[in-house]
């Protein structure tokens, strides 16, 4: 979190703050005053609450899809649901791995799986039947679908990705949050849980 901070710096401008990049070389001569951080770490909760009323939303919508399938089919659809907010860590290091500009607009643009999604399912059929009974509930936009089950990626690595915009109502308007939602197979989850620890482990 400090990490992220301290590469910004506030620049007020006619009505709103815009954060931008501290120069390197001019780090020291352009860090914020204390306050500032202060202003910077209420904003940043502030757009991280943003991304978990998203994810409150979606995981309520899985619920009651498992909850139905359940009452009309004896069996669940839905094995488990896990979600995450991306780390501060991580967000700073897929922004500087793309060269974008470090601000608080252009991570909320750029960056998509902020909030994450992970729902497992029983069978390939029910990872396809619950993707399909989200997107076309009228507050959830589908943006983006990449499908490595029919299509997996070179290492075996299967899931089926979807980025939604999902609708959420806070006290003076709705608004779409985006978020990524991976589904796969109980077997895929593992495969992918294995690879993923190989992967660190090799590190
Ligand atoms: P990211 O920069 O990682 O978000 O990649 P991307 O924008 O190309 O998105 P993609 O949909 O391909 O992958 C997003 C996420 O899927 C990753 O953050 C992982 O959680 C998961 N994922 C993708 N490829 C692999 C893989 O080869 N192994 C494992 N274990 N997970 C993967
Ligand atoms: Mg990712």
């Amino acid at each position: 979190m400090n990490n992220f901070l301290k590469k910004l710096k506030n620049t007020e401008t006619d009505e709103t703050i815009i954060l931008e990049v501290a120069m390197e070389a001019e780090e020291d001569l352009l860090l914020p005053q204390a306050t500032d951080y202060l202003d910077m770490d209420k904003q940043y909760k502030q757009i991280m609450f943003f991304y978990e009323s998203g994810i409150r939303q979606l995981t309520a919508k899985l619920d009651i899809l498992n909850k139905e399938f359940q009452f009309c089919n004896d069996r669940n659809p839905i094995e488990s649901v896990k979600s995450r907010i991306k780390s501060p860590e991580s967000i700073l290091r897929k922004m500087e791995k793309r060269g974008l500009p470090l601000t608080f607009s252009c991570m909320m643009n750029n960056i998509r799986d902020i909030a994450g999604v992970r729902v497992v399912c029983p069978f390939i059929t029910d990872v396809y039947q619950v993707a399909r009974l989200l997107i076309v509930q009228p507050d959830v936009e589908l943006v983006q679908i990449k499908d490595y089950i029919r299509k997996p990626k070179e290492n075996g690595y299967r899931s089926l990705h979807l980025i939604v915009m999902v609708e959420v109502h806070f006290s003076d308007r709705k608004r779409k949050v985006p978020m990524e939602v991976q589904l796969r197979t109980i077997a895929m989850n593992f495969w992918a849980s294995t690879e993923h620890q190989l992967r660190y482990k090799k590190e």
